[in-house]
């Protein structure tokens, strides 16, 4: 049996379910897994979801939270969901974060990011692409997560998966790095969750300005 043969036999296990439970998508039992699994959702929760098309996993968070709120963020239109909102736009464009923001009206329990670039095939532009999302990701869980929420997020593995993790560490209390059943045995997905978001946007170590650069030392914003 090889490697090939056992990952084709598993998508299409995923995409029997998939059409038997009526769900959009395969990836909804990677949701499903990781709630089962981790505990991610509460009934009553704001959820958000980046990369939400075609819907299977708005379709699994609105199970899961009932009357609570689901926002569903893509660049791809997503047919309607009974209790879903969504928004066809750009996460890395400052006006899609915007009306994140409006329709959300407060802030999230979740913050889930299944996003990922087109890929090319290309195996270090497809996981630095990957990166870039998720940074954006990591950069609306600052903006809207509640203290102690929950993140999910999508990586394709690579070298600079570190900095990610790193940067999960950084605000939240627990990491966890994993592969749900549901993933293809041949992909380089994972997940990184991160439970206990410490509610605080770490500080960045910046690059000095120019001007700053060729100063000796400053006091009180005066450069000598
Ligand atoms: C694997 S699919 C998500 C599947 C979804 N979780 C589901 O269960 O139906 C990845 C999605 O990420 C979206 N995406 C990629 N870059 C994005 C961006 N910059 N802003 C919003 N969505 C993005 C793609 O359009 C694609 O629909």
């Amino acid at each position: 049996m090889t490697k090939r043969w056992l990952s084709e036999r598993k998508q299409e296990k995923y995409y029997k379910l998939a059409k038997k439970y009526d769900y959009r998508s395969r990836a909804s039992f990677k949701l499903i897994q990781m709630d089962d699994r981790f505990g991610i959702f509460e009934d009553g929760n704001s959820v958000v979801d980046l990369g939400a098309s075609p819907g299977g996993w708005l379709q699994v968070a609105k199970e899961r939270v009932g009357d609570g709120k689901v926002v569903g963020v893509d660049l791809r239109p997503i047919k309607p969901i009974d209790g879903v909102i969504t928004i066809i736009g750009d996460i890395t464009a400052e006006e899609t974060m915007k009306e994140l923001l409006e329709k959300l009206g407060g802030k999230a329990d979740v913050v889930l990011s299944d996003m990922a670039p087109n890929i090319g095939g290309h195996y270090s532009t497809d996981h630095a692409r990957s990166i870039h999302l998720c940074t954006y990701a990591i950069d609306v869980a600052d903006r809207v997560l509640k203290k102690d929420g929950i993140m999910v997020i999508k990586v394709f593995m690579g070298d600079m998966f570190p900095t990610i993790r790193e940067e999960m560490e950084k605000r939240f209390h627990i990491v966890k790095v994993h592969e749900p059943d549901a993933s293809r045995s041949t992909s380089s997905e994972v997940y990184v969750l991160g439970g206990g978001f410490k509610g605080i946007r770490p500080k960045k170590i910046t690059e000095p300005a120019e001007e700053e650069k060729k100063a000796e030392f400053s006091v009180k914003g005066e450069l000598k």
